[in-house]
């Protein structure tokens, strides 16, 4: 098949080749994964849809793994297929699996008891740390990023006693009630069914790098929170206008709303340049 196209010709698929395609590669990673649906025959009775997370079900384009163990840059399957994982667990496993220097003082600290409700040393020697890389004062800690934007949103309510909430289209800030919306061309409603549609009343959505709506919106005074990430990074990768970081953190004060730069996949990178140069280097040296 030629793939050389006239200058402004669209390219068609066969939808007939595409789909013949995508059945040989399923056929394929079925005769390779026989232990991963033995497994999600048993999951099923004990768990909906067989995974322990309901969302694992659908977020994948081929039928369920379950994996065994990883190791750098790549996990295996419980058949002993190896795959280099260029989502790195979304971002959360960024150095890798089964690192030693990230492994083995996890491992010491487990021995040692995993958690007392009590605050240790470590975590004065982590702030401080965290306070040196990442250039900020006071540190909490929350065990997932969702429970981190929570605290924040509360936070943002309190201090500036509004209730309104910004964030962008394309947004993705976790597992809560007024961010998990979408606008339907009318007003914000939930995103996904069980959702209160009280909660989205709260928010606003507005397109990414677009300050004059951000400044409309923020006129009225009712908006507690601006929350964002510095480059949007769970709809493909939409990165900031030059000056629309600086822009938002201007408008934001000038109108006494908090702003908050929501850094779970970017890591204190908001210099994005620097983070984007970083991610290339980290795709370079997977091995
Ligand atoms: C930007 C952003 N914020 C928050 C979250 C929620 O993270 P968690 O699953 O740790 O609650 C995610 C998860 O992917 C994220 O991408």
């Amino acid at each position: 098949m030629s793939t050389t196209l006239a200058p402004g010709a669209a390219y068609r698929a066969d939808r007939t080749r595409v789909a013949e395609l995508n059945q040989r590669e399923l056929e394929r990673f079925a005769a390779r994964t026989g232990r991963s649906k033995a497994l999600l025959d048993r999951a099923r009775n004990v768990m909906p849809a067989g995974t322990p997370m309901s969302w694992m079900a659908g977020y994948y384009m081929h039928p369920q793994l379950y994996v065994a163990g990883g190791e750098g840059a790549r996990f295996f399957d419980v058949d002993g297929n190896a795959y280099v994982d260029m989502n790195v667990a979304d971002l959360s496993a960024t150095l890798g699996y089964g690192i030693p220097a990230v492994e083995e003082p996890m491992v010491r600290q487990f021995r040692n008891g995993a958690h007392y409700l009590l605050p240790t040393e470590d975590a004065v020697v982590a702030a401080h740390s965290l306070g040196r890389l990442m250039g900020l004062p006071f540190w909490q800690f929350t065990l997932a990023a969702s429970g981190a934007n929570t605290e924040v949103m509360r936070i943002a309510r309190h201090i500036t006693d509004r209730r309104k909430l910004i964030v962008f289209e394309g947004k993705y800030h976790g597992h809560i009630e007024e961010t998990l919306v979408k606008f339907d061309g009318e007003r914000v409603v939930p995103e996904y069914q069980g959702l209160s549609g009280r909660r989205s009343e709260d928010t606003i959505i507005l397109p990414f790098n677009d300050l004059d709506a951000v400044a409309a919106a923020l006129e009225s005074r009712e908006v507690a929170l601006v929350l964002t990430e510095p480059a949007l990074t769970n709809c493909s990768l939409v990165l900031p206008d030059p000056g629309y970081l600086d822009g938002l953190r201007r408008i934001s004060a000038e109108t006494g709303t908090m702003l908050c730069i929501d850094e779970s996949h970017t890591h204190g990178k908001e210099d994005i340049d620097g983070y984007v140069d970083l991610l290339h280097e980290f795709m370079k040296n997977i091995k």
